[in-house]
């Protein structure tokens, strides 16, 4: 039977994750900067489910809170499954379903790499009973799909396979997609005699297919069905989902020359033509536009940057950084909640933070705003088109007005009127000769010594 109409999602977070050997439950791990558990929820909510349910553990209130508070839907609801007593039994947990769904996705937590194109095929299968499947040279340890005449009729887990049941490499990746009405039933089928006395979700398989129901396979690339149990199981799931990132944006027209050397964030987001240089890291919240150039060895992070900005080498943009069309942010500069507006120019060594910077401002090598005061931030606001000479310090709160000048060393606070002349330094002293006399008195000094 085709089934249309609404998809509700139950994703499976209640295992002990033991061996990621951390206090952060195991599906609050990040990969790409986003915790593994939303890469999941938002597979599901782009696949189209309209409500999910999570369950966790009794004991995981700190992770049912984490993820009531940053999901980006309201359809969520918690179910707690009292014992681990297996994938059957924590589907058991997630019943009477909410929201009257008419098909159900089951997901597990710690499968980050799952893609919504993948669920969206399984929703939108027309059998009762949907698996998800792969084929591998290395099928140790994944339960195997057991067909008849080409369609699954059971899933044997490795622990309670034969030798040649273990010779079958389609396996099972875990996730299925059942149709809502037959899902209890066969829950309530469900026996734990088996090698590890736990009630196996994949054993609905054997129970459909003694009630004649259609059971249909859709199947995927391995990693994406990649489950994370350890830290190195974690550090792969990085590098896998990297390489995904580093091709979608090569896709849009991103250049790079050695994309394996640059880290993204999931939610990286780099208009065409823009390119990027060998050794570049984006944290969480960069938006980048158009043709914008970012040199080798730069670190951003909640980063906006309009067309044709140019960043780096070596560059430091913390959050809150907003660089209009046109700005330059040079070498070994660090800017924090700053808005340089288009044109303006923080080319060498300097820090820019709490502070707004007019258009086609020119902020020389080595200048600091002083935004701390050991308790509190104070503000830098620089005019259009002003010019701070090198190494100054600018001791916030300070005004500098539109077109001014700031002498290059001078430490600088309060207000500096447009257009005018601001400087601190003391003024340039000269003494004709001093030096030749104070060598000859340090020579005599030495040889008195018998130096
Ligand atoms: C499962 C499948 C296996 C498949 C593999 C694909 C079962 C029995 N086996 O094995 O056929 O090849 O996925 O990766 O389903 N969980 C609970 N409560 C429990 C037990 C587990 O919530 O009582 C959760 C875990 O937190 C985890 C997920 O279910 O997120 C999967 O459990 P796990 O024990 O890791 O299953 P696999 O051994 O991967």
């Amino acid at each position: 039977m085709t089934i249309s109409g609404k998809f509700s999602a139950i994703i499976l977070a209640a295992g002990k994750g033991t061996r990621m050997k951390s206090d952060i439950p195991k599906v609050l791990h990040k990969v790409a900067g986003l915790e593994m558990i939303f890469h999941v929820i938002n597979a599901a909510q782009s696949a189209g489910v309209s409500s999910t349910t999570i369950v966790t553990s009794p004991f995981q209130e700190d992770l049912r809170n984490n993820i009531l508070a940053n999901a980006q839907t309201e359809k969520l609801t918690m179910a707690i499954q009292e014992d681990q007593l297996g994938t059957g039994d924590a589907v058991k947990a997630a019943m009477p379903l909410s929201g009257a769904p008419d098909k159900v996705l089951i997901l597990f937590g710690d499968t980050p790499l799952m893609r919504p194109e993948v669920l969206k095929q399984m929703v939108e299968d027309s059998a009762d009973l949907t698996l998800l499947g792969f084929n591998t040279d290395t099928p140790e340890g994944y339960g195997r799909i057991i067909c008849e005449d080409g369609k699954p009729v059971s899933i044997v887990e490795h622990k309670d396979a034969d030798a040649a049941t273990r010779q079958i490499n389609l396996c099972n990746g875990g996730a299925l997609a059942i149709n809502a009405a037959l899902l209890p039933d066969l829950l309530n089928g469900l026996e734990n005699n088996n090698a590890q006395s736990e009630y196996y979700l994949p054993d609905i398989v054997g129970l459909a297919n003694k009630q004649n129901i259609n059971i249909g396979l859709v199947r995927c690339q391995k990693e994406d069905t990649m489950g994370v149990d350890t830290k190195s199981g974690l550090a792969k799931a990085e590098t896998l989902m990297q390489n995904r990132l580093r091709q979608k944006h090569l896709d849009n027209g991103v250049s790079m020359i050695a994309p394996e050397t640059i880290y993204f964030s999931h939610d990286t987001e780099i208009g065409p033509d823009s390119s990027i240089e060998p050794h570049c890291i984006f944290g969480i919240g960069v938006k980048i536009g158009a043709a914008v150039t970012i040199k080798g060895f730069s670190h951003l992070e909640g980063v906006l940057a309009e067309t044709g900005v140019q960043i780096g080498p070596y560059a430091r943009l913390r959050p809150g950084t907003q660089l209009g069309t046109g700005a330059k942010i040079g070498n070994f500069v660090e800017t924090k909640k700053a808005q340089i507006k288009d044109y303006a120019k923080v080319n060498h060594l300097s820090y820019i933070g709490d502070a707004y910077i007019g258009e086609g401002a020119n902020i020389g090598a080595g200048t600091i705003t002083c935004n701390y005061d050991g308790y509190d931030k104070h503000f830098t606001n620089i005019g259009a088109g002003a010019f701070i000479g090198s190494n100054s310090s600018l001791i916030a709160p300070v005004n500098i007005g539109e077109g001014a000048y700031i002498g290059s060393s001078s430490s600088i606070s309060g207000e500096v009127e447009a257009d005018s002349l601001a400087l601190t330094r003391a003024p340039l002293r000269k003494i004709d000769g001093w030096a030749v006399k104070f060598r000859m008195k340090k020579s005599k000094a030495s040889e008195a010594k018998g130096d």
